[in-house]
């Protein structure tokens, strides 16, 4: 996105990648063909994928959850186990292979494409993202935790699951990220520019902290995963560049 909350053209570009990848997106988390990195690289893979989806299931979500960029919902039996989940993504493609592993582990939820950027409908009890925050722009961080705090209800739980720089992460033909921006490759050899931020831990947790939030934690699992939860403090979070935060630096001179 753009200052002005525009999509630019790496955005719309993820999104097209997104929708044409969901057949093959699983393949990463079960390190199928281009995904697999050798024996000990893809038992390190799984052993911190295990860590992620212990975390996760930890938390302690409660009442609705929405699920934003929900893709191929790996993580949303476990959410859907701990609430009432909305899940949200901008492509159909993935949000359907969701629709099916919900439907297989025997769990029903609300399913809609849209913007991760939109403003909320009304205030959840629980927001998740996993492998969203690293698609954000830098400069974007901030308004992005600002976003999740107008998505709960006081002392609502966020939490989130991403990606740390590993060499045996991604698929064996794509190169690290230039300037947070990668080419990434699909089966069939065409190439998509998507945004990668590899956050410092340190990074999010101050952004976390600047837009209000409390009880933030945010750690690593031992290679590939930084894992973070905050909760919402108490008083309403007003919108960045909203009539009410930009009358209140007027009424401040
Ligand atoms: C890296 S995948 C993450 C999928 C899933 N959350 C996971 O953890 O496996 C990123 C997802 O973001 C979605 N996406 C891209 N741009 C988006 C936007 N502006 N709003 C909502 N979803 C978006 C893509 O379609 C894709 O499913």
């Amino acid at each position: 996105m753009t200052e002005a909350g525009h999509p630019d053209a790496i955005d719309r570009e993820m999104v097209r990648y997104y929708a044409a990848r969901a057949d093959e997106y699983d393949d990463w988390y079960r390190r199928r063909g281009r995904y697999s990195h050798g024996q000990e690289d893809d038992a390190a893979w799984r052993s911190d994928l295990e860590a992620a989806a212990s975390w996760l299931s930890a938390r302690r979500f409660r009442g609705e959850i929405v699920e934003l960029a929900a893709g191929t919902g790996w993580w949303s039996p476990a959410l859907a186990r701990q609430g009432q989940l909305i899940l949200c993504d901008a492509a159909s493609e993935p949000l359907e292979k969701a629709r099916a592993r919900l439907a297989a582990a025997g769990f029903t939820a609300e399913f809609r494409v849209c913007d991760a950027w939109s403003e909320p409908d009304r205030p959840v009890d629980g927001l998740f993202a996993g492998f969203w925050v690293s698609h954000i722009d830098r400069a974007r961080l901030g308004e992005f935790f600002g976003l999740v705090a107008r998505w709960l209800v006081p002392d609502g739980l966020f939490a989130f699951i991403d990606s740390r720089q590993d060499p045996g992460s991604g698929a064996r033909n794509h190169r690290p990220p230039v300037d947070d921006v990668q080419v990434r490759r699909l089966d069939d050899g065409s190439s998509f520019l998507v945004r990668k931020v590899f956050y410092e831990p340190a990074v999010l947790a101050s952004a976390l902290e600047r837009a209000g939030f409390s009880d933030i934690e945010v750690v690593t699992t031992d290679r590939f995963f930084v894992l973070g939860s905050a909760r919402r403090g108490s008083p309403s979070p007003a919108r960045n560049g909203s009539r009410e935060a930009r009358r209140s630096r007027a009424r401040n001179g």
